[in-house]
């Protein structure tokens, strides 16, 4: 794509038809959603959509990938704001009990069964459809670091120097990004049925070419894509310079 605006849109074209060709059907439709600056495009353009009434979340389910362990869902910077802020305020027919993001406000002892749970509410939804990703500076999808298992499941994780860096300014100073996240895991992940991972801008572009070209490696999380058979990663011209 020419630039992330083109991408976007293309995404939002996606998103919108796998939408209206399960309500069409008669289905739910289960989506994954990703935060941070790639995707905010794609929102505003489904959100425009859905304004115009062209169309409807009443039949769509989502799943967000990940969330800041130790956040208030009011907090400027947790993904819980995020989304009601870039989708879900502007949405008029959606089912607040079909929105899904981590919990982020959990004691430690509670974790283990809300990932739990989590898996479980995606797997009775039906799976998903649709997964929407971006990509960590480093290669992470959601939240999986490098050295994060093929076969993770929703977790608690660390997260990496690089990944608290680039969230640095949204929190006012690195001392204040969390230590932790809570993530849908690798496998989680690659049991969607379809999945788009958007990058865009230089800085993305080594590896974005070591996520679709590279070795298969826990290294490079986003590498574990190429496994499957229905994902596309969709860049713009500056994050697609780095391929051969
Ligand atoms: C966000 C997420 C992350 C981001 C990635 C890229 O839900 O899971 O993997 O997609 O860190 O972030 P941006 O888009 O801000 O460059």
């Amino acid at each position: 794509y020419v630039d992330a605006d083109e991408l976007s849109r293309a995404v939002a074209v996606q998103f919108a038809s796998t939408i209206n060709a399960a309500t069409a059907a008669g289905k739910k439709c289960v989506l994954g959603l990703a935060t941070g600056s790639t995707p905010v495009m794609v929102y505003r353009e489904l959100v425009r959509l859905h304004k115009e009434g062209s169309l409807s979340f009443r039949n769509v389910i989502t799943f967000n990938l990940d969330e800041y362990y130790g956040i208030h869902p009011d907090d400027l910077q947790s993904y819980h704001k995020f989304m009601a802020v870039h989708l879900f305020d502007h949405i008029t027919d959606m089912d607040p009990s079909n929105i899904h993001i981590p919990k982020g406000l959990l004691h430690e002892s509670e974790v283990q069964r809300h990932c739990d749970e989590y898996e479980a509410a995606i797997e009775e939804a039906g799976g998903i459809d649709l997964q929407l990703l971006g990509l960590g500076r480093m290669g992470h999808i959601g939240f999986n670091e490098r050295g994060t298992s093929r076969e993770s499941r929703t977790h608690m994780v660390y997260l990496d120097r690089v990944t608290r860096l680039d969230a640095a300014s949204d929190f006012f100073g690195e001392q204040h990004v969390p230590r932790r996240a809570i993530t849908m895991g690798i496998s989680t992940i690659l049991k969607a049925r379809r999945i788009l991972l958007m990058a865009f801008g230089e800085n993305k572009a080594g590896t974005a070419a070591r996520c679709v070209e590279g070795p298969i490696t826990s290294q490079v999380p986003a590498s574990f894509l190429q496994e499957h058979p229905n994902a596309s990663v969709l860049l713009d011209l500056a994050a697609s310079s780095g391929l051969t």
